[in-house]
């Protein structure tokens, strides 16, 4: 059985969220007073694998994506990556890259072959105002490194205005002779993250700054891709645009959400969530849940109003209490 919602979209994408911690700080997802879970609140490695083993062999679930906080400061995520290329679908990780050289070859012994690494300026100084934390040179070292052993690797860059929207032209340089995907995400609007429409630079924005000095070609995107992809003729990489402020994609979006304490959202931007994990302990069926959690879900942004300047106020004051760290990217 397909999970299908309200609007008839089938839903083949699972993020789960295994840890709300993370060992930077970014200013965009975590705010300062941030506070955490404590170890029995998480999904245990065996509550991980019963419930993708159900979203996989009784829903149809086909992709899932392991994210955090940072994923890798479970001690246990090899296990889990392990447990999740058993069920036979595949599998992402979304990492900050801090201590991806200690988990790397056990990573890929566990059979993961893609990474999804945030990294948002080639800029020492800079990186360690947006992050809060030092590390800049040790996440572009794990980057080449995860090259080097042959990973497919995606670079996610949030472009704020005024903070890092001067290096865009560095990111598309990085794919001439890299097979690398840059991913650029305009900045969106999470719980404490200092969200503005005017923070945000667009889209058009961004085509507008990178054709003034290149010229790309359009790449064919996977019918439910969130990002729009692009070339630089005979570059090796790819740079790629997420539009969710500007230009949503909702109308194919196949994904949903657990968070590290369990509970489904069927949006990044949700503010209704359902609890898997006290009904799994409790002994009861979460399918039901699921179902019912999936066929709610609102045709747009989770509800909000559309991400325009004018409905800003309305924006931030309807938005989910979770923060970005605690909902996983
Ligand atoms: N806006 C855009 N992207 C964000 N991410 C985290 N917070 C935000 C935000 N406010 C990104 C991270 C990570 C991905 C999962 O989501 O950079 O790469
Ligand atoms: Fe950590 Fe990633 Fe959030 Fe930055 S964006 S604070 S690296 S979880």
């Amino acid at each position: 059985m397909s999970l299908i919602d309200q609007h008839g979209r089938t839903h083949r994408s699972l993020r789960i969220s295994v840890v709300d911690k993370c060992d930077l700080r970014c200013t965009y997802c975590m705010p300062e007073d941030q506070h955490f879970l404590r170890r029995e609140e998480l999904m245990t490695r065996e509550e991980i694998a019963t419930i993708a083993r159900l979203f996989t062999e009784r829903y149809g679930i086909t992709k899932i994506r392991l994210t955090g906080g940072e994923p890798l400061v479970r001690p246990d995520v090899v296990d889990i990556v392990r447990d999740m290329v058993g069920l036979g679908v595949s599998v992402g990780l979304t990492t900050n890259a801090m201590n991806l050289h200690k988990h790397l070859d056990d990573l890929i012994g566990a059979g993961l072959r893609s990474l999804n690494v945030s990294l948002d300026t080639f800029n020492a100084e800079r990186f360690k105002q947006i992050t809060r934390r030092n590390g800049h040179g040790i996440v572009l070292d794990n980057v080449l490194l995860a090259l080097e052993r042959g990973l497919r690797v995606k670079l996610n860059m949030v472009v704020m205005r005024g903070v890092n929207d001067d290096e865009l032209l560095r990111f598309v340089e990085f794919t001439r002779d890299r097979d690398i995907h840059v991913r650029f995400i305009e900045f969106m609007p999470f719980a404490g993250n200092g969200w503005g429409r005017d923070r945000v630079y667009t889209f058009s924005e961004m085509l507008g700054h990178i054709g003034s000095v290149h010229s790309y070609e359009k790449l064919t995107d996977d019918p439910h891709s969130t990002a729009k992809a692009y070339r630089v003729p005979s570059w090796k990489g790819t740079f790629a645009v997420i539009s969710t402020v500007t230009e949503p994609f909702c109308v194919s979006c196949d994904r949903l959400r657990l968070t590290a304490e369990g509970k489904m959202r069927n949006c990044l931007f949700a503010r209704e969530e359902t609890d898997l994990l006290a009904a799994l302990r409790r002994g009861e069926d979460i399918a039901p849940l699921i179902e019912a959690n999936v066929l709610a879900k609102h045709a747009m942004l989770g509800g909000l109003p559309p991400f325009r300047p004018e409905k800003q106020e309305e924006v931030l004051h309807d938005l989910s209490a979770r923060p970005m760290v605690s909902i996983g990217g």
